[in-house]
Order: C-alpha cells, then structure tokens, then sequence
C-alpha cells in the first residue's frame, strides 16, 4: 500500500463490488436494529425509523462479512443476532474503555481469521444542547451536560484506538506484502463542515472525526491500514424526535437514505486506495449515488495553505514511523 498522498475526489457514481468485504470480520458500534420488528407468516415486518448502523450492518452482512455489533440496546441486539448466523451483539456502552476492551476481545473470538478488518465508529447521539441553552435572567449558569462529547468524540477516539490497535497487532508495524488491507470509518454529518446553529456540543463532536482523520491519514499506511469519513446529510432515523424530521421536511429540505449511506460504505470498503477522504451521503438531489466524494481534505497545490502544511510536517515527518 503506497503512502498517502492527495488525490483527486473518489468517483462514487460507479457499481460497488463487495469481494474485498466477503469473509472480512467488521466491528459496527450503535449498530442495532433502531426499529422494530414483529414475524407476519414466515417474514419479518420492520416498522418505525431504521437506524444508520443498522443499514451499514445489513450491507455488510448481505456481502459476506462477519459483523460485530456493539450498542446499549440489549433487547433489539439480541434479537438480531438470533436473526443472523454470521453477525454477534455485544452490550456496549461506547463511552465506557472497558466495554470497548471487552468488545474488541470478543469480535476477536468471533471472527474466524481471528481477525479484525473494519470497524465502523458509527455510535452517536444528538441532545439538547446545554453549552448553548441559556438559564434565564437572575439563574447562575450550571455546568453543562456534555454526555455528547463522552459518547461522540471520547467513545469514538477509544473506538480509533483500539481499531488500529488490532490492526497494527495483526499486520505489523512496516509496510510488507503479506498485509490485510483495514479501515476505520468514522461517522460526521454535515455538521462535520456546515454551520449548523445552537448545537456546538454536536458540530464539535463531528468537526472532531475530521482532525482524528487528519492526524491519521498519513501513517496508516505502515499497518496497511486507511481511516476515512461518512458524513451523512439527514436520514429519517431515531436520532431526532419524529417532530423534528417533520419541520425539517415541512421546510422544503430533501432526505438522504440509509441504503446510500450503507452503499457508501461498501464503496470505501472495496477500495484498498480510497484513503483519507470524507463522504457526504447527500441524498439524490446533489449526486446521482446518493453519495459524494465532498473533496474538502486536501490542500489545493500551490495554495497557501498547503505550503504551511509542508512546514507543518517538517517537525513530525511521516517518515519518523509509528512511535517517536
Ligand atoms: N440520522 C441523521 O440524520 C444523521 C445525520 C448525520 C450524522 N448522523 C450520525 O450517524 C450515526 C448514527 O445515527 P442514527 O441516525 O442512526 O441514530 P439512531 O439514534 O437511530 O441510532 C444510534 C444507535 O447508536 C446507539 N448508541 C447511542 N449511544 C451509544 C453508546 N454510548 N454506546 C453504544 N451504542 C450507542 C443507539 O442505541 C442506536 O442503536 C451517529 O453518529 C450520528 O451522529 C446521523
């Protein structure tokens, strides 16, 4: 795997192959059913919101993955994995090191290589925002709830950690052929890169998956490894209250899907150059796929920006490994 260099946006309008996914073990935090399900005859009947992990878990399973579901929602978690051989639930609180040790572990035991390939860092949440909300004239300020950044960012940089971890446990800490191609996703939103008011607990979280890349993209290839960036655009899922998706839909705003989401991710997955990029799953008004290669991580050549980039790196070169 060659080094990492800028390139031009990832074409997304193309068909996905899935054979680099098919016997690969991924690991999918927040990836339970969010719906709910009851049996009609011999067939399952979802109804309610379908949770973006869910979608990215299906596409896996459907391309021959083993996957690794981690979430809070024992109920909902056990009862996918009765539905699929190849898929295992572990009751984890993201947000919690020793539940992520623990799932890290057992997708370990589970999978059959005895390795891990992908993990999806997808376990998120979106909450009145208390850095924001004002107390109202004459009440002292409290300290604010910040469960968003302990979830969103602590759990996924416990997540970053312990993915690449296992990946550089498994394939080495210099570049070889005998290597397996790995990858990190973590999850933005268009609060990754938009202006997106009174939430700065979320937009700090998300902007946040884009520093962790940043500062990633450029050693991973010493363990065969690549991290890039899902940014979904609003999809009806639970993470807003229902009144919330009507306003946004009575407003005139066009949804993304789910099934683009899950679409993107298998894209990436089967792509061993497709490195430190970010996605925006944009639902069909702004791409044909429902997903776009958003060209928003390099620096333009001869920009000044990239020129203080090069000054940047001169202090910590890529070129120093893994561990200085
Ligand atoms: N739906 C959208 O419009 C949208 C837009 C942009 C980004 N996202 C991001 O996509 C990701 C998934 O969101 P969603 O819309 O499917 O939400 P959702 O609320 O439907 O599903 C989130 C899942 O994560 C689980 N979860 C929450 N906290 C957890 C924790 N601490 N440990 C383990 N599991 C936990 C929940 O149980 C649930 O299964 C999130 O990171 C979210 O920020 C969603």
């Amino acid at each position: 795997m060659a080094s990492f260099r800028y390139t031009s946006p990832v074409k997304c309008d193309v068909d996905v192959n899935t054979s680099m996914v098919k016997d690969k073990t991924a690991i999918v935090t927040g990836g339970t059913f969010s719906c709910d399900f009851r049996l009609q005859g011999p067939r399952l009947i979802y109804s309610g919101a379908n949770g973006l992990g869910e979608a990215y878990v299906r596409a896996l399973l459907a391309a021959g993955a083993t996957v690794v579901i981690a979430d809070r929602d024992v109920e909902r978690g056990r009862r996918l994995e009765e539905e699929f051989k190849k898929a295992k639930f572990v009751n984890c609180d993201t947000s919690n090191w020793d539940d992520q040790v623990r799932l890290f572990r057992d997708a370990v035991s589970f999978s059959q290589s005895g390795k891990i390939h992908f993990v999806v860092a997808n376990a998120g949440i979106h909450r009145k925002d208390e850095v924001f909300s004002y107390v109202g004239d004459g009440n002292e300020p409290k300290k604010p709830d910040l469960t968003t950044i302990d979830v969103n960012l602590i759990g996924t940089l416990y997540t970053s950690k312990l993915a690449s971890h296992y990946f550089i446990k498994q394939n080495g800490q210099k570049p070889s052929p005998s290597q397996e191609d790995t990858c990190l996703i973590l999850i933005g939103s268009g609060a990754a890169f938009l202006d997106c008011p009174r939430a700065p607990q979320y937009c700090a979280t998300k902007w946040a998956m884009r520093g962790i890349m940043h500062s990633l993209r450029g050693t991973t290839f010493y363990y065969r490894s690549r991290v890039n960036i899902i940014s979904p655009w609003y999809v009806k899922t639970n993470i807003l209250s229902e009144e919330a998706f009507a306003h946004v839909k009575r407003v005139g705003v066009d949804f993304a899907e789910a099934s683009d989401a899950a679409q993107c991710l298998l894209r990436i997955l089967n792509d061993s150059t497709v490195n430190g990029r970010s996605f925006f799953v944009s639902g069909r008004k702004w791409s044909s796929r429902g997903y776009m290669d958003l060209d928003i991580e390099d620096y333009p050549e001869d920009s000044l920006i990239e020129s203080i980039q090069k000054d940047q790196v001169k202090s910590a070169p890529v070129e120093m490994g893994l561990f200085i």
